[in-house]
């Protein structure tokens, strides 16, 4: 079974998808964190991804030579662990813009659809609902004010000591979901069957619950009596 949460930045998606994917016994496949690892190896192959024109091609041979493991919340690429690597401020607006590269998407998107038919996954993006996995069984699409997500994001720098300005988030935030909204290839945006949840007045424990209760229902409707 597959279950897809796609939102934006700071929706809530990874911590909501994590806490539903502990709950159900499925796994967890963070699509965001393949873009990421994927930004990362072509920096350090020397590739400006900001560059234009791009080399395309040398982009597409790098990307189709990777294989993912992301089990345990690690993503390790080729044998080698990335994960330390991937989940800084600078490497977010990185991933984002070379997930408009139509060379990059596909095969990352054929590696998603791989590693996922190995069982029951709880995939969480921007396009698994919409592009990756039309036919999942159960899709959520997860959105927040950008004051709301703003201020999370802002909390979550505090807690860790680091100093940081609210203005200046919000328009980090606006630039990535202007970017993630707009591409041309695999936007942001709801699939038509998507149960859309509005997180910017809800606990996660709010958020999961309602996740997990749609999952549920299904269930039960797929397996009367089960
Ligand atoms: O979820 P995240 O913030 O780690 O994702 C980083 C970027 O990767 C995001 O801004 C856009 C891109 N992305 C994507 O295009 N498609 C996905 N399924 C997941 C992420």
């Amino acid at each position: 079974m597959i279950v897809t949460i796609d939102g934006s930045a700071g929706s809530g998606k990874t911590a909501a998808a994590h806490a539903l994917a502990e709950r159900l016994g499925f796994r967890l496949l963070n699509t965001g964190a393949m873009y990421r690892a994927a930004g990362f190896l072509l920096l350090r192959a020397g590739i400006d991804p900001y560059a234009e024109p791009r080399v395309a091609a040398r982009i597409g041979a790098l990307i189709s030579s990777l294989r993912f493991d992301m089990t345990h919340d690690r993503v390790i690429v080729n044998g080698e662990d990335l994960t330390d690597h991937l989940f800084t401020a600078a490497m977010g607006p990185v991933a984002s813009r070379v997930a408009t590269f139509p060379e990059l998407r596909t095969p990352l998107k054929a590696e998603q659809r791989r590693i996922a038919s190995a069982g029951d996954f709880v995939c969480e993006g921007r396009d698994q609902g919409t592009s990756v996995f039309p036919h999942a069984e159960v899709k959520f699409f997860l959105h927040a004010s950008a004051e709301v997500r703003a201020d999370r994001r802002l909390g979550q720098l505090r807690a860790k000591g680091e100093v940081a300005d609210r203005e200046e988030l919000l328009a980090q935030i606006r630039a990535r979901d202007e970017q993630d909204t707009n591409r041309p290839l695999d936007p942001l945006a709801k699939a038509p069957d998507a149960i859309d949840i509005d997180t910017s007045s809800l606990t996660l424990d709010a958020v999961v619950d309602q996740l997990w209760d749609a999952v549920r229902r299904y269930r039960s409707k797929a397996r009367p009596g089960g």
